[in-house]
């Protein structure tokens, strides 16, 4: 297999993903130290799904601990995305869209991959559009979705086994109760809906026709060596709004799993 490295080291990469040759890509998180302590059941011969693939990390990870067929499922149509104060037309929005894909395409590519990418918003996934799954990954997406827990229930749709959440979540809102809590983030030109702590992350799992069978606790994905740090010079500019963002989020990202199996009765509407 022959890695264009030129193109490896130009592309922008989200995740990192070793590739042959000893080569891995500059991602701005890095989720392999995460993956030992996810619950993942046995593969072999599976039907997996990626939902959110970005560049691919689960889904390549899921090929190989020997799935029979993975489909790798993000969007290429910014009219998909419904982001708060984003307008579709925003060329951000093409531009990451499109290092997203090149990025799945160069490892794909490199390491001799049989995934196959999905152009699908998650909300439109149907048995007829996609067939069905016996297993699937969730990964850092429902903070993004206007409506997280439809996208919960259209992904039960498709599904007859497991469902690996691995999801973006805010601890801090444990400190005073442990009941399920969100807080609406939606600043102006980020990409972001809402921040949920593990029991309101359980919840919209309950709300979107999942059981939870078991969890984690909160832990760190951590920054890979493509994330851009804040500059000492802006952090001081605004300190007391910078400075403490700045320490937690040097480390990477607070993040819990929740392995769910479809409830038998399915969520109304
Ligand atoms: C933050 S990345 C997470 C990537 C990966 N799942 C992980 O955990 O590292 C979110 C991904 O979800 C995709 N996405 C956003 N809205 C989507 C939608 N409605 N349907 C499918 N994918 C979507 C984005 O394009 C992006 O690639």
């Amino acid at each position: 297999m022959t890695i264009d490295v030129d193109a490896v080291e130009t592309a922008t990469w989200y995740h990192t993903i070793d590739l042959p040759g000893g080569i891995s890509t500059p991602g701005t998180y890095d989720l392999r130290p995460a993956l030992s302590r996810l619950p993942w059941p046995e593969l072999r011969g599976l039907r997996c799904l990626d939902v959110g693939s970005r560049d691919g990390f689960y889904a390549f990870e899921m090929e190989r601990r020997g799935a029979a067929e993975v489909v790798s499922l993000d969007i290429d149509d910014p009219s998909d995305i419904h982001f708060p104060a984003f307008r579709p037309e925003n060329e951000l929005i093409q531009n990451d869209l499109d290092n997203g894909k090149r990025a799945f395409d160069l490892a794909h590519q490199s390491l001799g991959s049989t995934v196959q990418r999905r152009c699908l918003s998650v909300y439109r996934l149907e048995p007829e559009a996609i067939g069905t799954f016996d297993f699937a990954v969730l990964g850092t997406l429902l903070l993004h979705l206007r409506d997280p827990a439809l996208a919960l229930s259209a992904i039960r749709r498709v599904l007859n086994g497991p469902l690996l959440v691995n999801e973006a979540v805010n601890p801090s809102l444990d400190l005073f109760r442990r009941r399920p809590v969100a807080e609406a983030l939606m600043w102006r030109g980020t990409p972001f809906w809402w921040l949920a702590n593990p029991s309101g992350i359980a919840r919209l799992l309950e709300a979107g026709g999942f059981d939870v069978v078991a969890s984690g606790r909160p832990y760190m994905i951590r920054h890979g060596t493509g994330a851009r740090r804040q500059s000492l010079a802006r952090c001081l500019r605004r300190p007391f709004r910078d400075i403490p963002k700045n320490i937690v989020y040097t480390r990477g990202s607070p993040h819990c799993w929740f392995l769910a199996q479809p409830a038998s009765t399915p969520p109304p509407g």
